[in-house]
């Protein structure tokens, strides 16, 4: 299958040979004492500022520098491999995860370990898509591993009925103080039903469509995880950018979660 034809239907696109490799320099910043406790990821924003790194000068410009490697990377391979998206992607931040992926505490919410599709409370985004590449850091040998899930569709189909009514006056009250960063429409208010339903169902965690994918050490993989259902189960040291691109821009938008949504419930949802 073409390539964005896999990515559009919601499958992780895989690329095993691409020119990235650590400096002597960058394999030091390979621990977990290089986060601040404080943070659960470090983070480079949009406008390059550099979050959540413990440690002198030299090593906030090293990690600087490797996450600016990587984000580099990753819009030339999106922009050499989709050729449409070109003129529509936004970059967005890039996180780099020191952490164990098995060893995390944390919320069943907060529990990427579940499946899910990716929303955020705070940050409505009306069916923009958001277009993940990943890279396994791992100097150990480790893959890092997945569970991916069942087509997008037929997770709207199975939760569809458990979605809690829109209220637009609970929205506009969240964005008044301040909890989303602009209104939540209903489309953004229905992902999020979709991801807590799915991490809290532990039958659908157990039981759903589902197989597991292994990561080796340098390997890159591209997906829309606002689409494509996904659990991370185990592994050390990964980088991720973050793109959004209007669903307007894709070769096919009724793929895409609200094209899909809006065909299901027969109605406008932004
Ligand atoms: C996630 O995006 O849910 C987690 C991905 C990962 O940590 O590999
Ligand atoms: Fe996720």
């Amino acid at each position: 299958m073409e390539a964005v034809k896999a990515l559009e239907i919601g499958q992780v696109l895989r690329y095993k040979n691409l020119p990235f490799k650590l400096l002597p320099e960058e394999i030091e910043l390979l621990t977990p004492d290089r986060i601040d406790p404080k943070v659960r990821n470090i983070s480079f924003n949009a406008e390059g500022l550099l979050k959540g790194v413990v440690g002198d000068r030299v090593i906030q410009q090293n990690a600087k520098r490797l996450i600016q490697r990587f984000r580099e990377l990753s819009v030339e391979l999106i922009r050499t491999s989709f050729p449409k998206y070109v003129d529509s992607l936004k970059v967005a931040p890039t996180s780099f995860r020191p952490n164990l992926v098995e060893t995390r505490i944390q919320s069943w919410r907060a529990d990427d370990r579940r499946l899910h599709v990716d929303a955020f409370p705070s940050r409505p985004n009306y069916g923009e898509r958001i277009l993940r590449v990943f890279i396994n850091l791992n100097p150990a040998g480790v893959s890092r591993v997945w569970r991916v899930g069942e087509p997008f569709e037929e997770i709207v189909q199975r939760f569809k009925s458990d979605i809690s009514p829109y209220s637009p006056l609970k929205a506009k009250i969240l964005n008044s103080l301040g909890i989303t960063k602009s209104y939540r429409s209903e489309y953004d208010h229905m992902m999020l039903n979709l991801h807590d339903l799915m991490k809290a169902d532990t039958s659908y965690q157990a039981s759903s469509a589902q197989k597991q994918v292994e990561f080796l050490p340098g390997e890159v993989w591209v997906c829309f995880s606002d689409q494509t259902a996904h659990a991370a189960m185990s592994g050390q040291f990964m980088m991720e950018q973050t793109l959004h691109l209007p669903a307007s821009a894709q070769y096919n938008p009724d793929m895409s979660p609200l094209g899909v949504l809006e065909k299901v419930m027969g109605r406008r949802l932004t």
